[in-house]
């Protein structure tokens, strides 16, 4: 790993929370999500996590080029992200507000509480090949990266 960051590579602190509008009511509260509008990118893909048996734990990946917005629909769960230098961990506990990623950050998913919905919006379609599942080579590719 070089001593000093690739100023290219993605890390922790461009992963933001995005608070997202609530109409509130007292019939139900709602909240709506306008892709471009209300995450940095268009939306291609939804998919969710639920049913996750207590203790277990998603992700542990990154992306090569796919953004996310993650989203606590239900229920609670941590998101530990880490760009290969740093890792941070979020409890997402609110439906309202979403934990974007950028490209290029390994992401594991843990603590679900019983009855959580892992609600993902991402920017592009399906792929096995966009997939890093290996750490060591997560690492090697961020420190690969141009530094132009
Ligand atoms: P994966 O992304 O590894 O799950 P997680 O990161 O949430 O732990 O996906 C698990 C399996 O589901 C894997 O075989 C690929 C498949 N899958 C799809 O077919 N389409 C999708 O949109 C997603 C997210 C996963």
């Amino acid at each position: 790993m070089s001593p000093t960051r690739n100023a290219h590579a993605p890390s922790v602190s461009d992963c933001k929370l995005l608070e997202l509008p609530k109409i509130h009511d007292p019939r139900g509260n709602l909240t709506f999500i306008e892709g471009g509008e209300h995450t940095p990118f268009p939306i291609q893909r939804v998919y969710y996590l639920y049913d996750v048996p207590g203790g277990e734990v998603r992700g542990g990946h990154a992306h090569k080029s796919l953004q996310q917005l993650i989203i606590a629909a239900n229920g609670s769960f941590d998101v530990v992200i880490d760009d290969g230098r740093e890792r941070q961990r979020f409890h997402l506990n609110r439906s309202y507000y979403g934990l974007y990623l950028p490209r290029l950050i390994w992401r594991e998913l843990d603590n679900f509480s019983s009855g959580s919905v892992c609600l993902v919006l991402a920017s592009a379609h399906y792929a096995e090949n966009e997939y890093i599942r290996d750490y060591r080579e997560f690492c090697k590719t961020v420190d690969a990266l141009p530094t132009k």
